[in-house]
């Protein structure tokens, strides 16, 4: 075996050490870069690298039997939908399990990784050290820094109460006999709203758009369980779940909400138990989207007005890579493109992991990910030719933008199982082609081992 070249992985929540230990157990070797003293990025709430927007009563929205890693199932003690400290938990148990905590250099920051003109990158940490690696795999998370709506609606500057978004959301507490607005439909909408609801004088949520709400559960299963079969045309697995969950659930307008103005399966999946009780309850008032504010209230699209002390931006997030020049590397409304979500054209020693929005849990995809990234740097597998990359890129964004709502949420949307069955398939195709041209190494190993860990 030549020698392999080493790598280094920005973050270790649970994207990145699904990568490290694949890197790990095919011995190439790696520095894993964490800005935080603990693995497990948004699971660990009050994280020290102030990315996380974990809350105390956050349990996981897709199963514990869909969101563990292969080699390492979750306990089956666990609940189907464990609370973030029991996630948390098991991801520190993974690192530990499978023996690489001493691969993960913790309290250390990237704040800048450019390429040198030998094509090695050079990594320099909030401390000014400087690194060097053959090969970046960036794990950074996608869901830290926060999207407000731009532009601000017009007299956001002049409300006197509290405006803040989801990502700094903790508890209901200081909610306690407010009158408060929650704007969004996605997830952290449903469980900010649901628990404004207990203890908020008025709860307000507000939508731009509607949505199909799913429950967790489904005919007695977790409903990212109930089976899906790889390659059924997603217009028809849409179309059967959506005749589902309108049996169970009824359409979202009965419940007061809005007519979502797409088919089921057309946008991320908004999963919540609870919120069509509140609403049924009329502890929550649903309101379509956010006009303007005054100094102590709302205004709706429709015209009416509420007193509000505190709104509640629940408005997703931004991709961005602090730690790159704009002009290197960028995803402007949310959009990167790349070979399966995970190669980037034209830089062979770059790659992602867990940049995607799978419906189903990420971390599985990012187990195959950290295999597939492992293949390739011992030159057991090798890319397509740029211009079939490049085309199925085109085709991948094209298919994207027919089947999703145009929203900067769906960018990076991809389906669990389908995604599997494609990467299994090219990996194979991949191996293939690294026989045939005798497994060279595609990135080679040009840096001293005394270069990417000084001491
Ligand atoms: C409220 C909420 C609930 C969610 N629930 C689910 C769910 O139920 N199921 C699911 O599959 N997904 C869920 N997600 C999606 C979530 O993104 C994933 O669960 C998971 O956290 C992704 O892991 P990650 O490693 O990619 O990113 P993160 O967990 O964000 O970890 C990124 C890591 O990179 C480190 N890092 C970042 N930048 C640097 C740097 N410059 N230098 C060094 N280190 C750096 C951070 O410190 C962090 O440890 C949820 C997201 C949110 C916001
Ligand atoms: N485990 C859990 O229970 C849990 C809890 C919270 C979050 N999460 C996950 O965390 C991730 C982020 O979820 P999220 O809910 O924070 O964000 P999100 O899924 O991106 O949803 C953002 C919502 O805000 C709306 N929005 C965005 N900009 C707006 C604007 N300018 N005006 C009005 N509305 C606007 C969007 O509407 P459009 O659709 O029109 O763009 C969408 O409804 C998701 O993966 C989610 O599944 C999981």
């Amino acid at each position: 075996m030549p020698t392999l070249p080493t790598v280094a992985i920005i973050g270790a929540g649970s994207s990145g050490i699904a990568a490290a230990k694949a890197l790990h157990e095919r011995g190439v070797p790696f520095e894993c870069y964490e800005a935080s003293d603990r693995v497990g990025g948004n699971w660990v709430i009050d994280n020290k690298n102030g990315m996380s927007a974990a809350y105390r009563d956050l349990h996981i929205n897709t199963s514990r039997d869909r969101m563990q890693f292969s080699d390492f199932p979750m306990p089956r003690s666990l609940p189907d939908f464990p609370h973030h400290t029991q996630i948390a938990a098991y991801f520190d148990d993974y690192v530990e399990h499978f023996g690489f905590r001493d691969r993960i250099r913790f309290e250390t920051a990237i704040e800048r990784a450019r390429p040198r003109d030998d094509g090695t990158w050079e990594l320099t940490d909030a401390d000014g050290e400087r690194r060097a690696h053959d090969m970046l795999v960036v794990a950074n998370g996608h869901h830290s820094d926060q999207r407000w709506p731009e532009p601000a609606f017009p007299g956001s500057d002049s409300f006197e109460g509290i405006q803040m978004h989801a990502h700094d959301y903790r508890d209901n507490g200081f909610l306690a006999g407010r009158d408060v607005v929650v704007l969004g439909m996605g997830n952290s909408a449903m469980d900010i709203a649901v628990e404004s609801s207990y203890v908020a004088r008025t709860t307000h949520l507000a939508a731009r758009r509607g949505a199909w709400i799913v429950p967790k559960y489904l005919f007695g299963k977790p409903l990212d369980q109930i089976s899906t079969i790889p390659h059924v045309p997603h217009w028809l697995s849409g179309r059967i779940s959506e005749a589902i969950v309108r049996l169970h659930t009824g359409r979202p307008e009965r419940y007061g909400l809005p007519k979502p103005d797409h088919r089921f399966g057309a946008a991320h999946p908004t999963v919540s138990g609870r919120i069509l009780d509140r609403l049924i309850h009329g502890a929550i008032a649903p309101r379509p989207n956010l006009m303007r504010l005054g100094t102590d209230w709302v205004q709706f699209a429709d015209g009416t007005r509420v007193h509000a002390d505190v709104v509640v931006y629940c408005t997703g997030y931004r991709i961005t890579f602090p730690f790159f020049d704009e002009g290197f590397l960028a995803a402007p409304g949310n959009r990167i493109e790349l070979f399966r979500r995970v190669f980037a054209p034209g830089t062979p020693n770059l790659a992602f992991v867990g940049l995607l929005q799978p419906v189903g849990a990420i971390m599985p995809l990012a187990e195959a990910q950290g295999q597939w990234i492992a293949e390739y740097l011992r030159g057991e597998y090798h890319l397509p030719a740029p211009r079939a990359m490049a085309s199925g890129m085109r085709r991948e964004a094209k298919r994207m933008r027919r089947r999703y709502v145009a929203s900067e949420r769906h960018t990076i949307q991809v389906d669990f199982d389908t995604y599997l069955a494609n990467l299994r398939r090219e990996r194979r195709r991949g191996a293939a082609r690294a026989a045939a041209a005798g497994r060279t190494l595609p990135v080679p190993a040009l840096v001293r081992a005394e270069e990417a860990a000084p001491a």
